[in-house]
């Protein structure tokens, strides 16, 4: 299977926060930023492994600031680490205030996600060529996560 780069699969999603997607405060619901970054990291993981990518493990999640209504969100998503059958990805959430044009990036985490064939098996997907010194060592750190998520799962944490 031929090697794929990180630019062939990034992305970036758009979204206009509508009052649809505020929770009791006003602002946007953590809820709705999740479902965004988990599509945003799937459809990346897809498009690198052109077969379907279930979510199996989300992590480093955070939400550094609210989200409004009116506000331009962007989930940016890329590779970082491929193993086998498995993907991390790494989404990047950006809030633009459209009136201003005040960025902030709002949320970060790491999502895995596994290749799934006709049965529902985990599949071998392309290996992922790495360009600069910085896709290697977001590499290095994305293999050191998974080890580690591999030893909470040993252990059942
Ligand atoms: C994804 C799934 C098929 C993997 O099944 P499994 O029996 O663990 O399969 P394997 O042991 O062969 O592991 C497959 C890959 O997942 C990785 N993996 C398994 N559990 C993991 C975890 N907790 N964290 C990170 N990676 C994990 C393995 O390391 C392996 O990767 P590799 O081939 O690159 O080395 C199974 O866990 C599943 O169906 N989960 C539910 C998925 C889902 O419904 N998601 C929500 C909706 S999209």
């Amino acid at each position: 299977m031929e090697a794929k780069k990180v630019k062939d699969s990034e992305l970036v999603l758009s979204q206009l926060m509508q009052p649809e997607h505020a929770n009791n405060l006003g602002n946007i619901h953590g809820g709705v930023l999740m479902k965004l970054m988990d599509d945003a990291g799937a459809m990346c993981a897809t498009r690198h492994a052109r077969e379907p990518a279930v979510t199996v493990a989300v992590d480093s999640l955070t939400f550094l600031e609210p989200v409004h209504i009116g506000d331009l969100v962007t989930f940016s998503a890329r590779l970082t680490y491929v193993g086998r059958t498995s993907m991390e990805t790494e989404v990047v959430v950006e809030a633009e205030e459209i009136l201003t044009g005040r960025r902030r990036i709002t949320n970060r985490a790491y999502i895995v996600y596994v290749a799934l064939n006709g049965e529902g098996r985990p599949v071998e997907v392309p290996r992922l060529s790495l360009v600069s010194d910085e896709e290697r060592e977001r590499w290095q750190q994305g293999e050191m996560r998974q080890r580690e998520r591999l030893g909470r799962k040993v252990q059942g944490t």
